[in-house]
């Protein structure tokens, strides 16, 4: 299967109001996706039903993906776990890829440490490896809001060693210059879901 997702004709509404209408869009696998709208433009909206957690929609999709992963937005603010280890073993499910991310991030020797001790950006860049390590095709919800330089080109540089693994990543940003490293830009307005010249 060539398309790791194909859209016909899918609107979604809220109050009555259209916020989204999208036509027909094909994503390949194995590319880096990003769709770029501003606030409210229904980012979130469309990766709430497309990872499936909101049903409540008019039209369909076709997701062709084994394991997804989903970021979503503010996925800082989810940590839970007693300690770091755990939280990132309980996405990965293996002792050595945890460790290996820990590394990774240069966070070993804090393992036992409490996630909350974590700052946003540590914690966001966090789950973002750790989902990133386990899924064939990862759905980021604005993975690069409120991030310094370092931080950013750490999640850019995952999200391009996993394309090269064959992953697909679909990112969202309200930025333009943070979809630099996609191989397509889709832009979301008026509901309107539509490949961008980038
Ligand atoms: N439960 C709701 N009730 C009413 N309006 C809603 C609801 N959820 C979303 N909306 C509206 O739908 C539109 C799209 O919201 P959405 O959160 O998808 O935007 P977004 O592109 O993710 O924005 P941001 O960049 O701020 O994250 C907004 O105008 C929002 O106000
Ligand atoms: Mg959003």
């Amino acid at each position: 299967m060539k398309y790791m997702l194909e859209i016909n004709n899918l609107i979604k509404k809220i109050n009555g109001k259209k916020i989204l209408d999208i036509d027909n869009i094909f994503i390949e696998k194995n590319k880096i996706i990003a769709v770029y709208g501003l606030n409210g433009s229904g980012k979130t909206t469309f990766f709430n039903i497309v990872a499936g957690v909101d049903e409540n929609f008019i039209g369909s999709y076709n997701l062709h993906c084994e394991k997804l992963g989903y970021i979503v937005q503010f996925v800082e603010n989810i940590v839970c776990k007693r300690n770091i280890f755990s939280e990132i073993n309980s996405i990965v499910k293996n002792i050595s890829i945890t460790e290996e991310i820990l590394q990774k991030l240069g966070i070993y020797e804090r393992k036992d440490d409490s996630p909350f001790n974590l700052s946003d950006g540590e914690k966001r860049v966090m789950f973002i490896k750790s989902v990133l390590a386990v899924s064939e095709c990862i759905l980021a919800d604005e993975p690069f809001a409120n991030l310094d330089k370092k931080s950013k080109e750490m999640i850019k540089k995952s999200f391009k060693e996993s394309k090269e693994n064959g992953k697909t990543i679909i990112y969202s940003a309200n930025r333009i210059h943070d979809t630099k490293i996609a191989d397509i830009v889709l832009e979301l307005k008026n509901g309107k879901l539509k490949k961008r010249d980038n």
